[in-house]
């Protein structure tokens, strides 16, 4: 029996080894963490993290071939193959700081796999890391690999939080880097006939290491860059009369530009994107080209300016004070179907509005308030964008923020309303009674476009709409960004 260990139980690590243990009966998954209370909710039944379809993947497998285990040094030595699955952050000091991956985790984790292991192993790079990590992480095993041989892979994860297990099930494709040599083949060889128990072989791709590597930094560069794209372009339709969504279908339907990832918003976020793209702008200026850098870099100042240009269009409209008004802000994760806040743009939306001192109630239904407030507490690391946020201390936060657990509550008696996650009950809530019960004039700020803003102007509200034709009470308010 072939067997797997994943060093790292976190948002990729969990739901992939889950759905390899589905999918692979014969092979037993280890998946283990140096943090106690996440293998603790990984072997309950509240799952650390959200994720539609994940519950029941995990308890068809837990107990049979899926284990979650702290024991890490065991499971590694035991393993022919092992993933490493752990965070790599930005680093926030030092060389490289604001840009660079910290690869402190993952050095640490290929110093364990050296110490503990007794057989020949795979080792295969989940984690997003910066291109040649494989080298580094070669060398540290080995020099000191008393006589093992390792054989490294880049695995990268494609998977997009919100829907994990629909894309694991059916991706659009699995890369794997490595070696071209004949133990290098060999490895591949062996990571493809476990991806090949469900995934079409010809979704399965095999290049050399580094070209794998870099595949993940430049697919989320994309990404990003196409958003920032649409948002770039909704400052302009809003300035012109012009409607994003409109722009987007004429622009999508070229069959060479495709219709997905054109929604206008407040902005991306989530824990892979800001974070690659400046891992990806330091490896250029490692290696001399500064205007490729540049170019990236833009990616992450549009999506600064987006939340800005939010925030003061909120401002703005409410006579150019929030001061002592409660704002309602609906959602706080990233995007729908997740619980994670990792770089949200609520954040900045939020600390933006706290800074001009609003009064917030927040409300999302997989954030937990105390997940809110640490997260507005925390002082952003301010690599070297202009965001204008202040540093909030907990208390201040603690008085100006409220976290309740529903939409009704967070709108009584509010001003404005802000939709920061695209949450699917948000647009089916009843906006007649929220209007009844908000201050006016009532505003509505959409920074995902998920509401009918004709049907709320029916009812009374001052309706924005990210990219869309200017409400007439808008227009006479200029934001000032
Ligand atoms: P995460 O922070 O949710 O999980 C990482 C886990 O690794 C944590 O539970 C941590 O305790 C554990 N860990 C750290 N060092 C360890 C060690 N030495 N031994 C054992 N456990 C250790 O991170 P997430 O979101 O799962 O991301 C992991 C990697 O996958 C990152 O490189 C990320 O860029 C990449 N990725 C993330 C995606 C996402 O949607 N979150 C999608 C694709 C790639």
């Amino acid at each position: 029996m072939v067997k797997i260990c994943c060093i790292g139980a976190g948002y990729v690590g969990g739901p992939t080894m889950a759905v390899i243990a589905l999918k692979c009966p014969s092979i037993e998954v280890a998946v283990v963490d140096i943090s106690v209370s996440r293998i603790t909710a990984w072997n309950s039944d509240q799952l650390p993290i959200y994720e539609p379809g994940l519950d029941e993947v995990v308890k068809q497998c837990r107990g049979k071939n899926l284990f979650f285990s702290t024991e890490v040094e065991k499971h590694v030595s035991e393993a022919d193959i092992i993933f490493v699955s752990v965070n790599t952050p930005t680093k926030t000091r030092g060389l490289g700081a604001g840009k660079a991956a910290d690869l402190t985790y993952w050095e640490s984790a290929a110093r364990m796999i050296a110490d503990v292991s007794k057989s020949n192993k795979i080792v295969v790079e989940k984690s997003t890391v910066p291109v040649k990590t494989a080298e580094a992480i070669e060398k540290i095993l080995t020099h000191n690999s008393k006589g093992i041989k390792y054989q490294i892979l880049s695995n990268p994860e494609f998977l997009a939080e919100g829907t994990a297990i629909q894309d694991l099930f059916n991706p659009d494709r699995v890369l794997i880097g490595g070696r071209e040599t004949p133990d290098g083949l060999k490895a591949i060889q062996a990571l493809k006939d476990v991806y090949a128990q469900w995934v079409p072989e010809d979704r399965i791709i095999t290049t050399n290491l580094w070209s794998a590597e870099l595949s993940k930094l430049a697919a989320n560069a994309f990404l990003a860059q196409r958003i920032s794209s649409v948002n770039a372009m909704s400052a302009l339709c809003e300035a012109t009369g012009a409607d994003v969504s409109q722009v987007s279908h004429a622009v999508g339907k070229d069959t060479r530009i495709g219709p997905k990832f054109l929604n206008a918003s407040v902005g991306f976020g989530g824990s892979c994107f800001q974070k690659d793209i400046l891992n990806l702008v330091y490896i250029c200026e490692c290696n001399g080209l500064t205007e490729v850098a540049n170019y990236w870099r833009q990616v992450i100042k549009i999506n600064d300016y987006q939340k800005s240009r939010f925030v003061n269009r909120v401002v703005s409209s409410m006579f150019n004070t929030v001061s002592g008004k409660k704002v309602a802000i609906l959602g706080f994760a990233f995007k729908k179907d997740t619980g994670d806040t990792r770089e949200t743009p609520a954040i900045d939306v939020c600390k933006g509005l706290l800074g001009d001192k609003a009064c917030l109630s927040i409300y999302d239904p997989q954030v937990t308030e105390d997940q809110i407030q640490r997260d507005l507490s925390l002082n952003k690391f301010d690599w070297d964008h202009p965001v204008h946020l202040q540093p909030m201390s907990p208390s201040t936060v603690k008085q100006q923020v409220g976290v309740v657990w529903d939409a009704y509550e967070a709108t009584k008696g509010a001003h404005g309303l802000c939709i920061l996650t695209e949450w699917d009950e948000f647009k089916t809530l009843d906006y007649q009674k929220i209007f009844d019960n908000m201050q006016k004039p009532a505003f509505v700020f959409d920074g995902r476009n998920i509401v009918n803003a004709e049907k709320l102007r029916e009812i009374g509200f001052i309706v924005y709409s990210i990219g869309k034709p200017l409400d007439p009470w808008l227009k006479d308010m200029p934001a000032l960004a």
